[in-house]
């Protein structure tokens, strides 16, 4: 039995093979860019591994470090005590450069992320055009948690860096996946090749986590029109002379015409490759469906509620388990309908779109896309997919999966929510792109390491910095309405109207005696002008008209103590010369009484004595 089947999945295997390596397949590159040393500066191609996040529609500077030992990463980084972590916090980060052999590139980039390096820089060991380095289907450990970029550069260029690296150049260089898509217009396309099988293992579990959580976002976008997407299923075909097989049978449908690998690879057990040809006809067809109704995103909705309620290890991988949720798709919102609905489906009754409002999608359409999977004639939809697997333009065949395509280019890299949604959001023109590649969601952070080498207004929390999917951009903010101007790097002023709410627009400004005195004034739209009477730069003094009371208040004080000086050497000069007078009297007296003087002269005198005696 295992003998006959395996040389049937064998055949097709190898007609799949077959169709692999006559397959057109194109290397997605991005630029690296050496900006050091002197003698190697300038543009080289690489090509960007197929595991990771490369950073789409973005650039990553760095510093470039060939380990003393350990040079093909193969083992962790930590055996050898060597770190890739950036100097000081903040600091540009480092790349690591290695050699390609020994290990799977998946290893060495798990290595060289463990050791702090912020992307892997594989050298070819032969002098060959670029590959894209895969990973394989052993060794997948690491797979899901590798997030830094990985590149493959040249033998030839990797020979230069690395002679320079030991000569002990600082090696620095740029890597940019800014052209790595096209963007001809303001709407990106993309086809997600997939596959409605659920039980391949780690890859069917990637691409299910992949429709849980970017389903969501993708909706979004096809729903303002940014966005049009189209799911791609690949099958292959009996060849001619097996048709009648037990394992064509089994594999295939529409005799021969469209088949699937047997789900655990064993035709005596569980499903056939033939059910899932069937169930992914049926993702096809709701897709098709929907997008006649103008409705394409329901897709997302059908795939996912198909993979969690009709699972292949709970027996529920079937067809009438898809018209169930055909059934409540696009109805589900709404409460009173589902309770219809729910009725509905109980007893089987049929619902009137006009009742229901939403009328979900039409199964008699479904049915009529599915056709009749016996019948010995081609299926439009099918027979559609198998043409469109063959690459065209810049696009390779599609032999994997799952792929995803972006503008017509084979996205490479792990596919995550956040990653994908970068390398859609890099399709676009910039400034055309959607309003969600700005959001969180696709952040790169890089304003959290000192403040991403941006103006910052620390005291009022003001920042020039913003996080944008393309990498951090140093752009004057708009605050509370006012408009901030300047270089974005090292100035940044608040202009126009209400500027002068905003940090007083930068002026000077000082308050006495509950009365504010501002150099911001708001009938001009920039700069500080000092009020009238006042003179100074308006940004950190003017001085005018409070300069000069406090001028008097000062001379004032002055003129005070001088003139109480003066008062009080005038009044020791008075009291100096009537002592001295009085001296003078009292002597005079004293000397009366021994020499007769004039009487009249001696009461006058005495008078005079009495009188000065008051004043003393
Ligand atoms: C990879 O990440 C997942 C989830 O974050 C975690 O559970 C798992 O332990 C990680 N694997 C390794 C090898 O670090
Ligand atoms: C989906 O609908 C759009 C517009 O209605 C159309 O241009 C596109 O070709 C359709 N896609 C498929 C796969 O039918
Ligand atoms: C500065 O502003 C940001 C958001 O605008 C806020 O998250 C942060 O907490 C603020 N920091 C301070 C110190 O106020």
């Amino acid at each position: 039995m295992r003998g006959p089947a395996w040389w049937a999945l064998l055949l097709v295997v190898a007609l799949a093979v077959a169709d692999l390596a006559t397959a057109r397949f194109v290397v997605e590159k991005n630029s690296i860019q050496v900006t050091s040393p002197e003698e190697l500066k300038g543009k080289y191609e690489c090509a960007i591994g197929n595991f990771g996040v490369p950073q789409y529609g973005g650039t990553l500077h760095g510093w470039v470090e060939y380990p003393r030992s350990n040079k093909k990463a193969c083992q962790s980084f930590d055996q050898f005590d060597i770190s890739f972590k950036p100097k000081a916090a903040g600091g540009r980060p480092n790349f690591v450069l290695v050699d390609r052999g020994d290990c799977f590139f998946t290893t060495k980039a798990w290595n060289a992320q463990n050791a702090g390096a912020a992307a892997l820089l594989v050298v070819d060991d032969k002098d060959e055009p670029l590959i894209t380095m895969d990973n394989p289907e052993e060794g997948k450990e690491h797979l899901e948690n590798i997030t830094i970029p990985s590149v493959l550069i040249t033998k030839k260029l990797g020979d230069q860096l690395k002679k320079s690296a030991e000569k002990g150049d600082m090696l620095s260089v740029l890597l940019d996946w800014k052209e790595s898509l096209p963007h001809p217009d303001e709407r990106v396309e993309y086809e997600l090749w997939t596959n409605s099988n659920d039980e391949c293992g780690p890859k069917c579990d990637m691409q299910m986590d992949f429709v849980k959580s970017f389903r969501g976002t993708a909706q979004v976008l096809e729903k303002k029109g940014y966005t049009q997407f189209t799911p791609h299923y690949i099958t292959w075909y009996c060849p001619e002379s097996f048709v009648t097989s037990k394992q064509c049978k089994s594999q295939c449908i529409n005799h021969g015409r469209y088949c699937a690998p047997d789900p655990e690879q064993d035709f005596s057990e569980g499903y056939d490759g033939k059910d899932v040809v069937v169930q992914n006809l049926h993702q096809i067809c709701v897709f098709k469906i929907a997008n006649d109704t103008g409705k394409p995103w329901l897709w997302w909705d059908y795939v996912h509620d198909f993979a969690l309620r009709c699972p292949m290890n709970e027996k529920k991988y079937t067809k009438d388990c898809a018209h169930d949720v055909i059934k409540s798709l696009g109805v589900r919102h709404i409460i009173l309908v589902d309770i219809l609905l729910h009725f509905a489906l109980e007893f089987d009754l049929f619902v009137p779109c006009a009742i229901v409002g939403n009328c979900g999608l039409d199964m008699e359409k479904i049915n009529k896309c599915v056709g009749d999977p016996e019948a010995d004639e081609d299926n439009e939809i099918l027979k559609a997919e198998q043409d469109s697997q063959i690459g065209h333009g810049k696009r390779g065949d599609v032999t994997i999966l799952p792929t995803l395509v972006i503008n017509n280019r084979q996205y490479r890299g792990k596919l995550d929510k956040v990653a994908v949604l970068k390398a859609i959001c890099s399709g676009f023109e910039e400034t055309t792109e959607p309003a969600i590649c700005l959001s969180e969601d696709v952040q790169t952070n890089e304003c959290l390491d000192n403040n991403g080498g941006c103006w910052l207004d620390k005291a009022n929390n003001v920042t020039a910095c913003k996080d944008t999917f393309r990498g951090r951009v140093c752009e004057c903010p708009i605050v509370k309405g006012v408009k901030f101007v300047g270089d974005g790097y090292t100035n940044c002023e608040a202009s126009g109207i209400g500027r002068c709410e905003i940090n007083n627009g930068g002026c000077w400004k000082e308050t006495q005696k509950g009365k504010t005195i501002s150099a911001c004034l708001n009938e001009e739209s920039e700069g500080c002008k000092c009020p009238a009477g006042f003179k100074g730069d308006g940004i950190k003094s003017c001085e005018g008209k409070e300069a000069t009371t406090a001028a008097v208040g000062w001379s004032f004080l002055w003129v005070i103590f001088f003139g109480l000086v003066f008062a009080g050497v005038g009044a020791y000069a008075v009291y100096k010369y009537r002592l001295r007078s009085y001296m003078d009297s009292e002597i005079r007296a004293i000397m009366a009484q021994y020499m007769p003087l004039d009487n009249q002269e001696g009461a006058n005198l005495n008078q005079h004595h009495v009188a000065h005696a008051e004043d003393i």
